[in-house]
């Protein structure tokens, strides 16, 4: 798209060093690396979608944008911390995280799925960086974050889009559609963004443990959301497995996702009174960094 924003269109001469939230720079930070992944994914996207040529130059051009995201946060958060190095960073988390190289088939058994997913992510992200733009009292970060956020809106059409033309071909009915959801919800708390929150915000010689991160990561993203982003990001899930939008249940799932995600940031704030996925299996040990598991 080559009307796409450049890094140059950031007014970056508007920084204002004063309005830093930490809590904002650790996010941004942390959101810079898992960006950068954008080059697998769309290298695993055009694996799966073989013979698609259409969809395979939209996912590399999306690939492109997901990628200047993370280089648009990480240049602001060079600016924001001095001993920040976006690309030192990027090499670190790279070496620990990876995708599968050549994976055997689609993870999520179906292109209908694999879009399904990508609707997910992108509401999930479109959501995020709309509540991280409204929160930010620095200009260039507010900035960053609102052209991040249509970006991530226009994704997710983009992905619609291409679902509703493979929903005519493969037919998934609406029970394979909502498990392919709740699948990719239950990833959110894997290591891809606890892990890059780690190699964002730690020392280089700390150990990665699992729990602690998530932890970290959690209580702070959780942080700046408000109702307005969970029922906005309701309406689009709606949308991608194939429920009435803005109907009575989907006001419902609203409430109950709101109410839900305010527990947990509860709890969190409270030292982890309900401990993330995994805590108590893996208390004791550190696991493996990066364990590759969260494609799309
Ligand atoms: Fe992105
Ligand atoms: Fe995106």
């Amino acid at each position: 798209m080559s009307d796409h924003w450049k890094l140059s269109d950031i007014p970056w001469n508007r920084f204002e060093p004063g309005k830093i939230d930490p809590a904002l720079l650790q996010l941004a930070k942390a959101a810079s690396l898992v960006e950068q992944n954008g080059a697998d994914y769309s290298r695993y996207l055009c694996e799966i979608f073989a013979g698609d040529a259409e969809f395979q130059a939209a996912a590399r051009l999306w690939g492109t944008e997901e990628i200047q995201h993370g280089q648009a946060l990480g240049r602001w958060a060079e600016l924001a911390d001095r001993h920040f190095d976006h690309e030192a960073a990027c090499a670190r988390f790279s070496e620990g995280y990876h995708l599968p190289e050549k994976p055997a088939g689609s993870k999520r058994g179906s292109r209908a799925g694999e879009l399904i997913a990508r609707c997910m992510v992108e509401t999930g992200t479109s959501s995020y960086y709309t509540a991280l733009a409204d929160a930010a009292q620095e200009p260039v970060l507010k900035e960053i974050c609102r052209h991040i956020a249509a970006d991530e809106l226009r994704h997710y059409k983009l992905f619609y889009t291409h679902l509703k033309r493979y929903l005519e071909i493969e037919k998934p009915n609406l029970l394979q559609r909502l498990l392919v959801a709740f699948s990719r919800i239950a990833e959110a708390e894997d290591d891809e963004l606890a892990f890059a929150y780690h190699v964002a915000n730690e020392r280089e010689d700390a150990v990665y443990f699992r729990p602690r991160a998530v932890h970290a990561y959690l209580r702070r993203a959780y942080a700046v959301y408000r109702r307005p982003h969970v029922e906005r990001g309701m309406t689009m899930i709606f949308k991608a497995v194939g429920l009435k939008p803005n109907g009575r249940l989907e006001a419902v799932v609203a409430r109950l996702a709101w109410w839900l995600m305010n527990l947990r940031a509860f709890a969190l704030e409270q030292g982890g009174l309900i401990p993330p996925r995994g805590y108590r299996a893996e208390k004791g040990r550190i696991p493996p960094a990066g364990r590759g598991t969260a494609i799309a």
